[in-house]
């Protein structure tokens, strides 16, 4: 990236210490007070006893805007000073665009976003709804950098980086501050990372405050190009198809890599599957609404990689800005693996009252009818006779079983799928 110092004039290479100071904390600390949430880091028994240690969650999903960008978007902002009157103009998957917007709005100043073609519609509307001009252009975030620098050099507004800006960083690191104060006996932080920020901020703060404490970054495996560069190995442009659309960037940031290099003990990758579980075991047991990026580091404790450690562990759910229909789809989803949603097929005799006694077995069973759908071909049927399938809500397999139990005393044959 060029044009642009994110760096405050400060080389990229220097420790993490060197680079972002005290006073560059306190100063981020400030800008974040009275507007950020402290959000609250909220003990999990399902996970403690899953891992045998204490497991804490940083709930950011219930920041501001929806996830920890705020606060970086913030830092940025106050650090700018009136230079952020010529305007704000950024590239995004959308949180770090929406928290430009809200920080933008407080301060009376326009702002532009870039995001990809297929951001998640709910972060286009939002940033929309807090007055942003929204241009989707590009397939990826990475796309999107190259056109907002553009109209940021061609227009004079400010260019606020989504992770390589020191300013952006220190923003961050406010949650590693928090976590020093509420946690006494912290000894892990499982952080999702995309390009960087989040994870560099808090392992400043950590640091900053002398804690002994294990910094453990995760990556979505389709997209996680940290895992060759952090090993020194040329990254590739790797696919950046994931449900964890926010931390999809394919190249790791200028200032981030070196200190992600220093600062991170480990580095995990978690597939699809597992991030979907992950949004699930937080929607259903700890009543947390998260995005796939915000579930990533849930994602590594539940992947049982991480092995138990004195003390407690904090998994950052880092946002929640996820389209409900995709989140209904994955909580379904996960009611059929658990057998808890099935569907059923069985023929009724063509008759009025036909379909009214199979229903009615079904009730007697204690299954809660979902869909009834009649099915007249494609499928062996006597004459007079007529298919149907039932997507049936059961209280697991042995229930099933106890459905199809009922139905075949009653004479009908019926199979699952
Ligand atoms: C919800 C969420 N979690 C994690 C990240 C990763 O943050 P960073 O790019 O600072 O590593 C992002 C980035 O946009 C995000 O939106």
């Amino acid at each position: 990236m060029t044009g642009v110092d994110t760096a405050g004039g400060r080389e990229p290479g220097m420790t993490a210490q060197e680079l972002i100071g005290a006073a560059d904390l306190e100063a981020a600390r400030a800008a974040v007070a009275g507007l950020a949430v402290r959000t609250p880091t909220l003990a999990s028994p399902d996970l403690s006893e899953q891992l045998a240690g204490a497991v804490w969650l940083k709930a950011e999903c219930l920041q501001s805007t929806g996830s920890f960008k705020f606060r970086g978007a913030l830092s940025r902002v106050a650090a700018l000073g009136r230079a952020a009157e010529r305007g704000l103009v950024t590239a995004s998957a959308g949180n770090h665009a929406r928290a430009v917007a809200q920080a933008a709005r407080l301060r009376g100043v326009g702002c532009e976003v870039f995001m990809p073609r297929d951001a998640t519609v709910s972060k286009v509307l939002a940033a929309e709804a807090l007055g942003a001009r929204v241009r989707l252009e590009g397939a990826s975030v990475d796309d999107t950098f190259e056109q907002a620098l553009r109209l940021a050099e061609e227009s004079g507004a400010e260019f606020v980086h989504p992770f390589d800006d020191i300013d952006v960083i220190a923003g961050q690191a406010t949650i590693g501050l928090e976590l020093i104060e509420d946690v006494p006996d912290l000894a892990r932080v499982v952080v999702p990372v995309g390009g960087g920020g989040l994870a560099s901020g808090i392992g400043i703060a950590l640091r900053r405050a002398g804690r002994d404490v294990r910094l453990v970054g995760v990556q979505a495996a389709a997209c996680a190009p940290y895992v060759d560069a952090l090993a020194g190995r040329p990254v590739e442009r790797a696919a950046a198809m994931t449900i964890a659309d926010g931390v999809a960037i394919k190249h790791p940031g200028r200032l981030t890599l070196p200190l992600l290099r220093e600062l991170l003990d480990e580095m995990l990758t978690v597939e699809e599957d597992q991030i979907a579980d992950a949004m699930v075991f937080l929607a259903e047991r700890a009543k947390l609404v998260a995005e796939g990026a915000g579930a990533i580091a849930v994602a590594a404790l539940m992947s049982g990689a991480l092995p138990p450690v004195d003390g407690t562990t904090v998994a950052i759910v880092s946002g929640g800005n996820v389209d409900s229909g995709l989140l209904a789809s994955l909580l379904l989803r996960h009611e059929s693996e658990e057998g808890r949603r099935v569907r059923i097929f069985t023929r009724v005799p063509d008759r009025p009252g036909g379909l009214a006694e199979l229903l009615g077995l079904i009730a007697a069973a204690r299954a809660n009818v979902v869909s009834v759908e009649h099915v007249r071909e494609a499928v062996p049927l006597h004459v007079r006779e007529t298919g149907v399938e039932l997507t049936l809500e059961t209280r697991g397999p042995g229930h099933t079983e106890e459905v199809l139990g009922v139905l075949a005393a009653g004479g009908y044959e019926a199979r699952i799928g």
